[in-house]
């Protein structure tokens, strides 16, 4: 099985993403981070849903409360004061690991070959993770991230949540040469919750009703997308996403689009301004001269584009009915 760390701030999605890992990958730990919700809840709600799939061996490692640069930002508003509302849980069975986070990221990909870090909150552990050893930039497989959007935000118009929050922190993931497989929010919205499927997951076991109660709460009868889920569903299944290798840089200055995951859709663009993104095309419509600092420099992304919901909705599914 692949090994992956898991960092993250559960969040509703969040815990969908650890219900899917925890069946199909090697969670070597999961380490947690200011974002949803400030640190302290996003720790215990990592070791509540441990506890709640019976995967309490997994440990869980504070990390950041915050960007190292600005104050938090949370979205109590999205995910209720406890940052996971909905289900009602028991007090965590144990307690967090007294190791910090990020020093548990930097010993273990220094240490095992071939770790894929999976990264569904702000980009708080990852960056101050490489600015502690660069060298995981080379030695980590992969960075799987939610974060960000080709061209479009949630928490403004023109920036997603967890890449605005700590953009400082993004900047430095996105110019660290590791390889970044990016599920933005123009592929996640591709994912809804659908009131059938929060149904069927009701009637499956304690794990699928646990997960229709966070569902409950989180799509409150209108429309959510199970984000952060993508994210690790891309890594379990990579048929399920369809994706451009593209140049993606982040915005710090902007007035309006600060936290921007700027994507350079020049080489994909096609041939009418109403044409869909052409996957397939070979034209670069990149117009500033050769010796301009705006031509397409190198792509340093796998930028996800389309998702093929029903294999996502079926591996969902057929995960959560593999639980008791
Ligand atoms: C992201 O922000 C959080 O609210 C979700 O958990 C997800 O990681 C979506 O913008
Ligand atoms: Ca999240």
């Amino acid at each position: 099985m692949q090994k992956v760390i898991l960092d993250c701030d559960p969040g509703h999605d969040d815990a969908m993403a650890i219900m899917l890992a925890c069946k199909h990958l090697d969670v070597l730990g999961v380490t947690t981070v200011g974002g949803n919700g400030y640190l302290k809840n996003t720790t215990r709600n990592a070791l509540q849903v441990l506890d709640m799939i019976g995967r309490s061996d997994i440990k869980v490692y504070p990390g950041h409360a915050g960007p190292c640069t600005a104050p938090l930002v949370i979205a109590d508003n999205v995910h209720g004061e406890s940052g996971m509302d909905g289900p009602q849980l028991p007090p965590p069975s144990k307690p967090a690991e007294s190791k910090h986070g990020v020093d548990f990221i930097v010993e273990t990909v220094m240490s095992t070959d071939d770790v894929v870090l999976v990264a569904t909150g702000p980009l708080t552990n990852i960056a101050s993770a490489l600015n502690k050893e660069p060298e995981i930039a080379k030695r980590a497989k992969g960075l799987y991230i939610m974060g960000g959007g080709a061209y479009c935000g949630n928490w403004t118009a023109a920036a997603e949540f967890n890449i605005v929050v700590d953009a400082e922190a993004a900047y430095k993931v996105f110019h660290s040469g590791m390889p970044i497989y990016m599920s933005g929010v123009n592929l996640t919205r591709q994912c809804p919750v659908l009131k059938e499927d929060i149904e069927t997951m009701r009637g499956m076991n304690k794990v699928g009703k646990f997960a229709a109660e966070l569902l409950d709460f989180f799509a409150g009868g209108g429309d959510a997308h199970l984000h952060d889920a993508c994210a690790v569903a891309w890594l379990i299944d990579p048929s399920i996403v369809t994706s451009a290798f593209l140049h993606v840089d982040i915005e710090l200055t902007g007035t309006l689009t600060r936290g921007m995951t700027v994507t350079d859709l020049r080489p994909l663009q096609g041939h009418t301004p109403e044409a869909d993104i052409d996957l397939t095309s070979k034209k670069r419509w990149d117009d500033a001269p050769e010796d301009s600092p705006f031509r397409g420099k190198a792509p340093n992304t796998h930028v996800g584009i389309r998702l093929d919901f029903e294999k996502f909705r079926k591996l969902l599914l057929d995960t959560l009915r593999t639980y008791e």
